[in-house]
């Protein structure tokens, strides 16, 4: 018998990510035997007829695999029985500009947008927010959101973990043996205060886990974190605008790891109350274990991070807690 579709619903779906990642939504490997995804695209009207092209396309591309496909207004209405929200509309960062340079203009929209889906939201479903400054849209989304558990809402932290991950493997040191690389910790805002811990990586050299730190140069390493920090700018000089394929990328590996679990350490945007000994209470990057049907843990004991990384996330922390008193000032002074 034919199981109920899984729901998963898009905003910004014609963008620049949307048209590219509703490709790789029936592939993900989190929808059980017998189960067809549905999709609902949401959009600016403007693209109504962009959207009728990719329906078409996504019907000949994935002829049984989905159960149907809509273009839909936002509607608390058009929202109800969604299973997975993938939040992509926003406006995106231009060249010279920080990803909090959006706040402004991104803030109402998750305010609108959360006001409609806590309106029908399903119990369980799964919120991730990719459209930046994501840290702060998930809070500003949650906020106004209440009926989702926090703990359902992740902003999109993957990006930052796999250019690391891209940046390590190719290091002339790691590179024999990055098969076996594992440990790679990033913790604090999806921004240019971004923290890319190397203190617990290691590769399997001759049969022995080696610690990374013995094998690259803190030099090189510091080196990494500040190309982390510049990757995303770097395309938007390269393409005239931003990550596309790679952004897509992290999604699905976002998702495939939030639904059905991790053998390793991965980057997730979370809620986090205080980490060592600072009140954070806002969404940050944090190592965390994914045990699959969402279950996740975080995992680091904050006394045994260096000082000096520390001492980076507590800076990042700080950023995070600015961007939130900025978002509430904003909405405060527009009267919502
Ligand atoms: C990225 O990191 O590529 C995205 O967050 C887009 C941006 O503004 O850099």
């Amino acid at each position: 018998m034919e199981k109920q579709s899984f729901v998963v619903s898009v905003t910004g779906s014609a963008g620049n990510i949307g048209s590219l990642l509703l490709f790789e939504i029936p592939k993900l490997g989190i929808f059980e035997t017998n189960q067809r995804v549905e999709l609902r695209l949401f959009d600016l009207p403007g693209t109504q007829a962009y959207q009728e092209g990719l329906v078409l396309e996504l019907e000949d591309a994935f002829p049984t695999q989905v159960s149907s496909i809509k273009i839909l207004e936002e509607s608390a209405e058009n929202f109800r029985g969604t299973d997975l929200l993938i939040m992509l509309s926003g406006v995106p960062r231009a060249t010279g500009q920080e990803r909090k340079d959006l706040i402004g203009a991104n803030v109402s929209l998750f305010k609108r947008m959360a006001l409609m889906v806590n309106e029908t939201a399903k119990p369980d479903l799964r919120v991730l927010i990719v459209a930046n400054p994501c840290c702060t849209n998930a809070f500003v989304f949650s906020k106004h959101a209440p009926n989702i558990s926090r703990s359902n809402i992740h902003a999109l932290l993957r990006l930052d973990f796999n250019r690391a991950l891209s940046y390590i493997s190719h290091h002339p040191s790691v590179r024999p043996f990055n098969s076996s690389f594992e440990g790679l910790r990033i913790f604090g805002n999806h921004s240019k205060s971004v923290v890319v811990d190397f203190s617990e990586a290691s590769v399997l050299k001759d049969g022995v886990r080696i610690p990374v730190t013995e094998l690259v140069s803190i030099e090189d390493l510091k080196d990494i974190q500040e190309k982390v920090r510049e990757r995303g700018m770097e395309i938007i000089h390269g393409r005239g605008k931003s990550a596309g394929s790679s952004a897509a990328q992290a999604i699905v590996d976002h998702i495939n790891d939030w639904y059905k679990g991790s053998s390793k350490v991965v980057a997730v945007g979370t809620y986090f109350e205080e980490l060592a000994g600072i009140k954070a209470g806002v969404w940050l990057g944090l190592p965390v274990n994914c045990h699959g049907r969402g279950d996740i843990n975080t995992n680091f004991e904050p006394e045994n991070i260096p000082e000096e990384i520390l001492k980076d996330i507590k800076t990042s922390i700080e950023e995070l807690k600015l961007e939130k008193r900025v978002a509430l000032r904003c909405l405060e002074e527009r009267g919502e």
